[in-house]
């Protein structure tokens, strides 16, 4: 697909989560977060759900844990605009409590399609919310993210070979400053893997042209 269908087709979801009732957060919400970022993302990073200034923006990560996550991306040498920055949940949980099974269930039809569409190369859930869902999504035995973070999980899709990597939410270093470095260190496996990419490219370009 090419990037102006993907980019039409994102838009149309878009629409369709704005009018979302599929559950009780519809009543509560200000605006719904449908994500961003470029329709040929192929890092795609998912938080768990709005928090007070998403809600009010419409837009991912806006509040203090935006500001973490922005520094993170930096520190790894990427930008907003070369990823797509989503959430499991959609809208915003009453006083940012944890999202509820019934509520993940109801939303995550949005986010499962956002991953078809944009089709990323690497999946990178961050917090246990999104970490849970993702490796259950593709049949990955579950762990708690203080077992997995930074790691790289390849996993075999009808899409072909993709890798899914695990993060610490970046809230984690609001409440703890300390936490930082580490979720700096995890961010720095991005390095790593855009290079993978690079030469994956290549190849195929030059099977190609032979
Ligand atoms: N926390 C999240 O998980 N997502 C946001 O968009 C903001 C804070």
């Amino acid at each position: 697909m090419d990037s102006r269908e993907k980019a039409l087709r994102i838009n149309r979801l878009r629409d369709q989560i704005s009018v979302c009732q599929r559950c009780r957060l519809c009543q509560t919400r200000t605006n719904t977060v449908p994500g961003e970022g470029s329709v040929d993302a192929s890092i795609m990073f998912i938080g768990e759900a709005p928090g007070h200034n998403e809600d009010l923006q419409g837009k991912p990560f806006v509040g203090r844990a935006g500001e973490v996550f922005d520094q993170l991306l930096q520190s790894a040498g990427m930008t907003r605009q070369e990823i797509f920055l989503c959430n499991i949940l959609k809208c915003r949980p009453p006083d940012n409590r944890n999202p509820l099974s019934d509520e993940i269930r109801s939303c995550v039809g949005s986010l499962d399609l956002q991953i078809k569409l944009i089709d990323p190369q690497i999946l990178a859930p961050m917090g246990n919310f999104a970490a849970t869902y993702i490796f259950e999504k593709f049949s990955l035995p579950a762990q708690k993210i203080t077992a997995i973070h930074g790691k790289i999980f390849p996993i075999h899709t009808p899409w072909g070979e993709k890798r899914i990597v695990p993060l610490f939410h970046p809230a984690v270093a609001t409440y703890d400053a300390g936490k930082l470095p580490e979720l700096k260190r995890d961010f720095q496996v991005f390095q790593k893997l855009k290079q993978e990419l690079v030469e994956r490219t290549k190849s195929t370009k030059s099977e190609v042209g032979n």
